[in-house]
């Protein structure tokens, strides 16, 4: 049967009952490639809830990067792992809000009907490190929307009961769709991680990125001074709305990036352009960064490493340009820097991090609300770096404005970019 895109906001059941099937944006293993290509609409059986899992409707999914990963089906394919080999799909979508419409056995935390903003870390209530290190470290954990399937860019989505969070009163459903997964990271990674203090420098790469518009935020809400790194003047007075002290357009320092496999002179050319960035990082914060946030990888990370300051963290969580990388280890254990490796969040961060989106402190960014049509060119834009702050796809939200029930600041809207 062909899936009519535009009924999705439509439903013929209450909260409580699911429907046979559903629409969702499929990616499948024969397919994989360009996301523009790989997405596809399919109607699909709706799943039922087992024991500690929820049955969320969609009212908004956000755009991440990782399911350009996924569509690409690089650096490996998620078809190997999770819950995939038992269902042949991806769903994608790791962030989303919605309504929770049907609760599976021992859930007691939530009931058809409550409005929640959903986490994407998954990981079994039998793995011991859940009960006492943290849930990231459980040989079970596994981001939901990228290595399982069930992901947000659905009608209806599986969770479990404690991957959801009270949607706060003052956001839309728009609002709340996209901020998720990209500021639960950036929050772990600044706060836990880095133990981000009033008074630090503060290093941003892709400060008007997924990451960085939040990445950003923090250090304002903390007292941090940051300088973000962007590669376009508009992206720069983003960065500086969301409270930079100044930002770099890295086109002026080309020749800093490391594509791999220079030769010693071109390896000292570019060291060279990476030690005048350093200069001029200095000259905006008054001194060295004590904290670096890396996620660019390969192109960024020598110039990390040389550029924050002796005892300094530089922060790391994804890799866009190559995750093979090298760099001078000189400059880090003769200045006793330290290097450290940091994934999304646990469900208390996350709480507490959604506890400052609650109170206005820290504001979704968005850049545009498209259609449900829109999820393969969604993905196409961020694949091409067309975008600034967040994108998010309406599914059962009609309008960017609806499931607002208080005043607030709501988002702040990127103007920037396609
Ligand atoms: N481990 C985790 O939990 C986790 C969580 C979230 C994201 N990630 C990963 O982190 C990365 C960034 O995610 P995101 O959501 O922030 O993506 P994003 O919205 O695309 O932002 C990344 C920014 O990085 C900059 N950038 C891209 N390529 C670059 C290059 N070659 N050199 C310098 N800057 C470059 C771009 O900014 P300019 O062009 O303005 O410089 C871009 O806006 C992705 O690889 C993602 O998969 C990991």
């Amino acid at each position: 049967m062909a899936v009519d895109v535009s009924e999705v906001s439509n439903l013929d059941v209450e909260p409580g009952t699911l429907p046979e099937t559903m629409a969702a944006w499929v990616i499948r293993q024969e397919r994989e490639g360009e996301p523009k290509d790989a997405f596809q609409i399919e109607e699909i059986e709706v799943p039922e809830p087992g024991a500690f899992e929820v049955i969320v409707r969609v009212m908004a999914a956000g755009v991440n990067f990782n399911n350009v990963w996924a569509a690409f089906g690089k650096p490996v394919s998620v078809f190997g792992y999770g819950d995939h080999p038992e269902y042949g799909h991806h769903i994608g979508g790791s962030d989303g809000s919605g309504v929770v419409w049907k609760v599976g056995p021992g859930v007691t935390n939530w009931q058809p009907g409550d409005e929640v903003v959903i986490h994407c870390n998954q990981a079994s209530y039998e793995d011991v490190e859940v009960h006492g290190l943290d849930p990231m470290a459980a040989p079970s954990q596994k981001i939901w929307g990228y290595e399982t399937t069930w992901g947000s860019f659905a009608q209806f989505t599986k969770v479990q009961a404690q991957q959801l969070l009270p949607k706060p009163k003052n956001l839309s459903w728009v609002d709340s769709s996209a901020y998720g997964l990209t500021y639960f990271t950036a929050y772990r990674m600044l706060m836990d991680r880095c133990k981000v203090q009033a008074g630090h420098n503060v290093l941003i790469w892709g400060a008007a990125g997924g990451l960085g518009v939040f990445a950003t935020q923090l250090c304002k809400a903390a007292g941090a001074n940051a300088v973000g790194v962007v590669s376009s003047e508009e992206k720069g007075k983003l960065v500086k709305q969301l409270g930079a002290v100044d930002y770099i357009d890295r086109n002026e320092f080309a020749g800093m990036m490391r594509k791999g496999g220079e030769s010693p002179d071109e390896e000292k050319e570019r060291f060279k352009v990476s030690r005048a960035f350093a200069k001029q990082v200095k000259s905006i914060l008054g001194d060295a960064p004590d904290i670096v946030f890396e996620h660019v990888g390969q192109a960024t990370f020598p110039t990390s490493v040389f550029t924050v300051k002796p005892f300094g963290k530089v922060v790391i969580c994804g890799a866009t340009s190559g995750y093979t990388l090298d760099f001078d280890v000189r400059y880090l254990w003769m200045k006793q820097k330290e290097i450290l490796g940091s994934h999304f969040a646990n469900a208390y961060e996350c709480m507490r991090a959604n506890q400052l989106m609650a109170e206005g402190k820290i504001r979704p960014v968005l850049w545009k609300a498209m259609d449900f049509d829109g999820v393969p060119a969604a993905h196409q834009l961020m694949h091409e770096n067309k975008h600034a702050g967040k994108i998010t796809t309406m599914v059962g939200a009609t309008s960017p404005e609806e499931g607002k029930h208080e005043e607030g600041p709501g988002a702040i809207w990127a103007e920037v970019g396609a």
